[in-house]
């Protein structure tokens, strides 16, 4: 504070003697100028003295009438600036003069000083301007006349002047003094705090937008606006840049130098099952898997995940592993296995019944409870003990997924700290306010700022979940750079929209025709060639809005009857987590609701929905998708969902239309699908007469569209990026290690 003082105090004091020198400088200056302005209206006055007195005073003066001559200088002097007056001979005689006209002041002198820039005589009574002007008559010049006018009032006045110059200064001086001093103040302060934010290392815009109520919230809307559109710029670059498996591999090879990779996640990729012909493998209805196989295929390594299947012992090896996919065996599988406490805790629990409804605005009350805590805690443990087990180095890349392991990321970091720990989150981030309601939401927070890097589906997610750290968190958030510090450890923060392999050439060759899906279906159905469909394909589970479906489908009867009899919604539904009471209670409402769908509109040989409430392997989700005009996703809330991108990939006709849910994070990437919003039936039961009555052409232009979006934005692209944030970090720390190693020496 002193200094500042003593900074501006520095600034000041020759701001102001610069400021009274020029004071000083420009009075003589100004003084001079006004008496030239003067001079010259004086001599004017003069001549016009001079015209005015001409024609008597000629006449007196050749009359010789020196009374006459006196009586008229008296009438003019009156003026009060007229002083004194003299009538010289051309020759320079001095004729007549008035009272006050000085004894020693010839016509020669007076026509000397006359003819000076500034005529002025200095007199005993003051300063006299002095002016010689002809009298003529007839054009002859018959003599001259002397006026002496008084030039002290322009003294008067410019000593008035110089006043009102001093005090002018003397204010302006004082004015900028105190803007000065205002303006460094506020400067002082907010470079200070800039600086000391820098030594924290945080941006320095921060402390002055955080002191800001005001502008905090806007400065955040233009960052989020910033990076949208370097997400949409981004988009536009990376178009033409194709991804796909070989290029993922090349990136691990050159990049992170074939270093080896874990994904740790609650659902295995692959489940075996004994059943009546002995053991056989199921892919689980998970977004999750149909996400991070293909990238474990390209890449290769090691998947922890919870063994679940009821064959799933039978097929391990000592170590708990089994290379997978069956058959092509391209990646290690290892399996954990949990206690049924554990799995109640760890995974009905705090996972399902806790996180899960936590994070997604389903209306559905998240369930806390100590003993499901203590379990996740320990399930986390042990996961931490497989990943060390499974590192065949200190450093590994591990791919930790979802909500089952929010505590992992921190654990492996105090077992390997030069891992690298990509975390992934699938579902939504909520608010800060609702994220709040769970008690142990300072552990989840730390334990996922163990991860190098955090990924979410949304910059939204990110948003939120960057708020919820700063409102719960002694961290240090770095909104430029979207990354969060916590006891040394930063965490990139960022949004990876995740997405499917885009289906190969030899998988589509594979595929029946269209219209051989579309008639294998209506004929399993009973229903005829031209029937339409829409297909809805998810878990049975309440966040994704197949309620709100079935009203959609229900109202869209209603409004246009003679759809009746001619369109059904065929809806897959995988059994979930039906453990749960309000996995239950949902299932039964939404079957209870079909019924009475079914029965309100339905008639021998004709359903208007078909509840398929089984699970269904991916070449039957594909038929489906080739086979109906429709496919309908109305989440309430999804992280990113990958049915649409499914649906949109089946469809090598470019026929079909998407109808998706505003609150599916993959709203943001499929503009070309209706949009809406799932709790407005209306607007569904619109959107779905709108799509099974949509031309053939505008169906062809929206799925061309779609189809190159997820074409060009696969799941190859979403590791890639991921991988290469990864391998940019771990450059950056090896040579900081490197750096400190030298400096120690
Ligand atoms: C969501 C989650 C996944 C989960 C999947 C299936 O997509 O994000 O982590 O695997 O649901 O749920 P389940 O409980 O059957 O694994």
């Amino acid at each position: 504070m002193l200094s500042t003082l003593r900074l501006q105090f520095r600034f000041l004091a020759p701001l102001l003697l610069t400021l009274a020198a020029a004071a000083f400088l420009a009075l003589p200056l100004l003084d001079n100028l006004t008496l030239r302005w003067f001079s010259r209206d004086l001599s004017l006055r003069g001549t016009l003295v001079t015209n005015t007195l001409s024609d008597s005073l000629v006449g007196a003066l050749q009359e010789g009438n020196d009374a006459r001559v006196q009586a008229l200088f008296t009438r003019t002097v009156q003026d009060e600036r007229l002083v004194a007056l003299a009538a010289c001979a051309p020759g320079g005689e001095l004729l007549q003069r008035s009272a006050a006209y000085p004894g020693d002041l010839t016509c020669a002198g007076a026509a000397e000083l006359a003819n000076l820039p500034l005529p002025k005589l200095q007199l005993a009574g003051g300063t006299v301007h002095v002016g010689m002007h002809a009298l003529e008559l007839g054009g002859a010049h018959v003599a001259d006349l002397v006026l002496l006018h008084d030039l002290s009032f322009v003294e008067r006045r410019s000593e008035d002047t110089q006043k009102y110059l001093i005090a002018f200064m003397v204010a302006l001086g004082a004015v900028i003094a105190v803007i000065t001093v205002v303006v460094a103040q506020l400067s002082w302060r907010g470079w200070v705090k800039g600086a000391r934010a820098l030594l924290r290392g945080e941006g320095l815009l921060t402390p002055l937008m955080q002191n800001n109520h005001d502008l905090g919230p806007l400065a955040d809307d233009f960052r989020d606006r910033l990076r949208d559109l370097e997400d949409a710029y981004r988009r536009s670059l990376d178009r033409d840049d194709q991804w796909d498996p070989e290029r993922l591999r090349a990136l691990l090879h050159a990049q992170l130098r074939g270093d080896e990779l874990i994904v740790v996640s609650n659902r295995e990729p692959y489940i075996h099952e004994t059943g009546p012909d002995g053991v056989h493998f199921k892919r689980p209805a998970s977004g999750l898997v149909t996400a991070v196989e293909p990238v474990m295929r390209a890449c290769s390594g090691t998947w922890i995940a919870h063994g679940s299947g009821s064959a799933d012992r039978s097929v391990v090896d000592k170590h708990d592993r089994v290379m997978v996919p069956p058959g092509s065996e391209e990646y290690t599988l290892r399996r954990i296995w949990l206690t049924p406490e554990e799995e109640q805790g760890y995974y009905y629990g705090f996972a399902n019944e806790g996180l899960w409804p936590l994070c997604h605005v389903a209306h559905v009350r998240p369930v806390f409870r100590e003993s499901d805590w203590e379990a996740y805690r320990r399930v986390n443990e042990r996961f931490a003990d497989a990943v060390v087990a499974e590192a065949r180095s200190a450093d590994p890349v591990v791919l930790v997924q979802d909500y089952h392991f929010a505590l992992l990321p921190a654990l492996i970091r105090q077992r390997l700290p030069r891992a690298t720990i990509l975390t992934f989150w699938h579902i939504p981030w909520p608010n800060p306010e609702s994220f709040s309601i769970c008690p142990w939401r300072t552990e989840l927070l730390e334990g996922l700022l163990g991860s190098t890097i955090l990924g979410f589906h949304t910059r939204f997610h990110c948003k939120n979940f960057i708020e919820t750290v700063d409102r719960n968190l002694e961290a240090r958030t770095e909104h430029e750079h979207s990354t969060v510090t916590i006891n040394k450890q930063t965490t990139l923060v960022e949004s990876y929209p995740i997405s499917i392999a885009w289906p190969s050439d030899t998988q589509r060759a594979a595929w029946p025709s269209v219209a051989d899906c579309r008639s294998a279906v209506r004929h399993r159905l009973g229903l005829g060639p031209a029937h339409k469909l829409a297909v809805g394909v998810d878990r049975f589970d309440y966040t994704k809005g197949i309620l709100e479906r079935i009203h959609a489908v229900e109202r869209m009867l209603e409004k246009h009857p003679s759809w009746v009899g001619e369109f059904s919604l065929v809806q897959v539904a995988a059994p979930s987590r039906s453990d749960l009471d309000e996995y239950k209670a949902f299932q039964q409402r939404i079957h209870q609701v079909v019924g009475r769908v079914n029965a309100r509109f339905g008639s021998p040989g004709y359903q208007a929905i078909y509840l398929l409430a089984e699970h269904h392997e991916h070449d039957a989700v594909t038929e489906l998708y080739r086979a109906a005009e429709v496919c309908m996703v109305t989440s309430l809330h999804d992280g990113m969902n990958l049915v649409c991108k499914e649906f949109v990939a089946a469809r090598d006709d470019e026929q079909g239309v998407m109808i998706l849910s505003r609150f599916a994070g993959a709203a943001a990437e499929l503009n070309e699908a209706l949009i809406v919003n799932p709790y407005h039936v209306e607007e569904s039961a619109d959107a779905l007469y709108r799509a099974i009555t949509m031309p053939a052409a505008e169906q062809r232009e929206r799925m061309a569209n779609l189809r190159m979006t997820v074409r060009d934005f696969n799941v190859y692209r979403w590791a890639g990026r991921m991988l290469a944030d990864a391998a940019r970090w771990r450059l950056r720390e090896r040579i900081e290690a490197r750096m400190l190693r030298h400096n120690g020496d």
